[in-house]
């Protein structure tokens, strides 16, 4: 089985992608000079994105990994956000850049948002490479934008569809009937 046969469309290639991660590399690179960056990954979507992008970062920074309740086999959010693995350690004076493959809702961000600041963090950003404003639920603006993209289920690059097509090198729109069925 080629996983190409379930993509309807390309949206990203991975040439595309790598000038996104470099950009917004440069960008976070200028404006956390000096700082203490703490770079939060939100697994598993934005694996592959964070290892791109941290190595685009050219300022030293630290990171650490955290996974929230997802989807399951849906493509529609349940609402309900739960912290299933958490961070290692104190945030207490650290430049927290929470790094999200898509924001989509809003839901997922905008309680991890609220249970990181409780933390006492000198400062928090998010970073998503992906964002699909039509479908806001909560007022929610992340501070790094890779690409806008439409109201479709998307995957590759870290993104999935019941845990799968992680592994593609590029960004597509899954056909619908692969998930439909
Ligand atoms: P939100 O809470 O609705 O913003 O959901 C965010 C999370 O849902 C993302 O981190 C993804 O894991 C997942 N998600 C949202 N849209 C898509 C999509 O089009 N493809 C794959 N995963 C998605
Ligand atoms: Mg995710």
């Amino acid at each position: 089985m080629n996983m190409r046969d379930d993509i309807a469309e390309i949206l990203y290639t991975e040439e595309q992608l790598a000038e996104i991660v470099s950009r917004m590399g440069r960008q976070i690179s200028e404006d956390y000079e000096g700082k203490n960056l703490f770079m939060i990954s939100v697994l598993k979507g934005s694996l592959i994105f964070m290892a791109d992008l941290m190595r685009a970062v050219t300022v030293p920074c630290s990171i650490d990994f955290l996974s929230v309740s997802s989807y399951g086999k849906g493509t529609v959010s349940s609402g309900a956000v739960r912290i299933l693995k958490d961070l290692d350690d104190s945030l207490e004076g650290k430049d927290l850049l929470v790094v999200e493959d898509i924001l989509d809702s809003g839901v997922t961000l905008s309680f991890l948002l609220k249970n990181l600041s409780a933390r006492n963090p000198r400062s928090i950003r998010l970073c998503t490479l992906l964002d699909k404003p039509e479908r806001r639920k909560v007022d929610i603006r992340p501070d790094y934008v890779g690409a806008e993209v439409p109201d479709e289920f998307i995957v590759g690059y870290g993104l999935d569809y019941a845990e799968k097509y992680r592994n593609l090198p590029y960004i597509g729109v899954l056909k619908p009937e692969v998930y439909a069925g």
